[in-house]
């Protein structure tokens, strides 16, 4: 294959166009959201079931149940764990939390915990609560004492760091708060709120886990759509994600049913998603509720003026005055008086979806019109069929989503080719080679189905990425998803990147991710077009006025030659090949976790020159021009 470039640019690349997409989908509690415990304030639980006491264990007798307390913490927090002390016990007793699937304890960290408390009834007990991270076999890592009083009736917070001595390699690790069976002797004691955070990235409060946020935070990239997908929609109205119960002090925060059949904190809202974008130089692409939810409830046309409203309070938090809104307001007093950035706003999520179709069209004539006349600098993406029903006002911009195999994605590298170019942007929101089975695309693994990315699936998304760069002048943005699970308790796959209570998988489709971020350009180039039914891919950017970048992607089982012919003159003789290539099948995983890497070496280059492009593979080849 010979490949001609062109002398000139075609067109900008939107500076937005990698980034990542994120929905809590067992990746937000658990997972980048830093908090250790889980179910640490009993939300949305129902007191007296097992349920309600999940992640949670007795230690040494106690006797523990989540009650509805008639001294609630808050309005939101009305439930209490109690724990009921029995007599004749010796030695520490109290309660444990398992973690999300695990806590990991680190020696060279300080672990910040705190829990609220309260007497029920008023005793004269005084003495200490010892707070501690244990192995499984009890055995303490590192504790804190705080002074617990009887006297306390009404509910206080107290606070404690843990710096523990050792690092077991074992994450089935507890988090335990104990008092002297002895001492404390036919005592209850009603908790709310637990908590238990490490550092998080760039040491925000109640803020990301650091291994994770840093994984993310690698692949450059340029913006965040949150808070879904799915998990924005709800499966009722009322569970519907609620920027409101997200923000503010965590005990205002009454957490909600997600769409992924757990319970989410709101711990990591809108605020901390905001900070998130700003400390990774990313812009959110921030979606608001549309009048749908995945129960199949659709708001009535004379009904939807306060969930606008909603979305206009939600929109003024991130980016209104604090001297005219008071969303906005809010915000300054959370220590951010300047605006956030935000350009881009989604409304609603797959608006194709079950019967979502059915009400969009007043759906969209509502919240659009209200939302852009009152936000014009704003632009607006509508998310159901293009044109199917016809949408008024004309969406500016669209987020189309597709899950397919990885034959598909290089099949479909021209899919953007053949889209008018009437001044409509799209936004590729998801997408992710995830079957290789054509027939069963969202079936079981024994079917199929992807546990995690493999070396196919990803350079089928690279051979598709190329058509993303080409036809970048209507594609503003493009982001893979999942993004994120916790492999213990995944509720999709594959993901982007995979974590458990202590490591971080880098996919093979992160890696992909990666190398097209990093090395994205400024203007595109045209040249010689790849066949539409090929295998063997390419695309042609410059950055700034001294390099240009070629994506080579060979999606076929055996290496084949590309021959370029450049225009351009001053090329160095040496330039650079990152190369991401493997097995078909290979995958990074616990198992796995570093099967495959993207390598770099020189490779020679000038005017004309041949590069031979692995099987399975994507190459990104930087050359300099003076
Ligand atoms: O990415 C997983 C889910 O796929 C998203 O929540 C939804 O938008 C899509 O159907």
């Amino acid at each position: 294959t010979t490949v001609t470039v062109s002398s000139t640019a075609s067109h900008p690349i939107p500076t937005t166009l990698w980034g990542q997409m994120f929905e809590d989908i067992s990746s937000g509690d658990g997972g980048l959201y830093g908090e250790l415990l889980q179910n640490r304030a009993f939300q949305q639980v129902t007191p007296g079931t097992s349920a309600a006491l999940n992640a949670w264990q007795a230690v040494n007798r106690a006797s523990v149940s989540v009650v509805a307390d008639s001294v609630k913490l808050s309005n939101a927090l009305p439930n209490a764990l109690r724990v009921q002390i029995p007599t004749g016990v010796s030695g520490q007793t109290g309660v444990a939390n398992t973690g999300y699937f695990g806590i990991r304890v680190n020696s060279a960290w300080t672990y910040t915990a705190s829990f609220f408390y309260r007497f029920p009834t008023a005793s004269s007990f005084r003495g200490n609560a010892v707070i501690s991270l244990q192995t499984s076999s009890s055995q303490v890592l590192g504790s804190a004492t705080v002074a617990l009083s009887g006297a306390q009736t009404s509910w206080t917070q107290v606070t404690a760091k843990i710096t523990p001595t050792s690092s077991p390699s074992a994450t089935d690790n507890l988090f335990v708060v104990s008092v002297d069976g002895a001492a404390a002797s036919g005592q209850t004691i009603n908790f709310g709120l637990f908590s238990l955070f490490p550092p998080t990235f760039k040491n925000r409060a109640n803020g990301m886990r650091m291994d994770v946020a840093e994984a993310l935070a690698e692949m450059q990239p340029s913006f965040f759509r949150f808070p879904g997908g799915n998990n924005l929609e709800g499966n009722s109205l009322p569970s519907r994600w609620q920027w409101n119960n997200t923000v503010g002090p965590l005990t205002q925060r009454p957490g909600r049913a997600g769409t992924w059949g757990y319970i989410n904190t709101d711990g990591l809202g809108l605020y901390e998603y905001l900070l998130w974008c700003e400390d990774v130089g990313m812009e959110p692409i921030m979606a608001v509720w549309d009048g749908f939810d995945l129960g199949g409830s659709s708001v009535a046309e004379a009904n939807l003026q306060p969930y606008i409203q909603q979305a206009i309070d939600q929109i003024n938090f991130v980016i209104g005055n604090p001297t005219t809104s008071a969303p906005a307001a809010m915000r300054s007093s959370l220590g951010h008086p300047a605006p956030f950035k935000l350009t881009h706003v989604e409304i609603g999520n797959e608006d194709f979806i079950g019967n979502a179709p059915s009400t969009i069209a007043y759906r969209w004539n509502h919240f659009a019109s209200t939302l852009r006349s009152t936000f014009p600098q704003l632009r607006f993406l509508a998310t159901s069929n293009v044109n199917s029903p016809r949408l008024t006002p004309q969406p500016q911009e669209w987020d189309l989503h597709v899950y397919q195999t990885p034959t598909w994605f290089a099949q479909n590298s021209f899919m953007y080719d053949d889209f008018a170019r009437d001044g409509t942007l799209y936004f590729e929101g998801e997408y992710a080679a995830i079957s290789t089975n054509p027939n069963d695309i969202f079936g079981s693994p024994s079917d199929g189905r992807l546990t995690f990315p493999t070396v196919q699936s990803a350079v089928g998304e690279a051979a598709f990425m190329t058509g993303l760069e080409r036809n970048s002048d209507i594609v503003f943005a493009a982001s893979y998803a999942p993004l994120l699970n916790h492999v213990a308790n995944s509720q999709w796959t594959p993901n982007l990147v995979s974590f458990d209570s202590a490591n971080v998988y880098r996919s093979t489709s992160f890696y992909v991710q990666k190398l097209f971020s990093l090395n994205r350009g400024d203007q595109y180039i045209p040249s010689t077009l790849p066949s539409r039914t090929g295998t063997l891919f390419w695309s042609v950017v410059s950055k700034q006025t001294n390099t240009i970048i070629i994506k080579v992607v060979n999606v076929a089982t055996s290496a084949q030659t590309i021959a370029f012919n450049l225009p351009f003159s001053g090329i160095s003789t040496t330039g650079t090949a990152q190369v991401l290539t493997g097995a078909a099948t290979a995958s990074n995983s616990p198992t796995t976790p570093n099967a495959v890497a993207p390598a770099s070496h020189s490779i020679p280059v000038g005017k004309t020159f041949s590069y031979s492009a692995p099987a399975n593979s994507l190459s990104v080849l930087t050359l300099g021009i003076n």
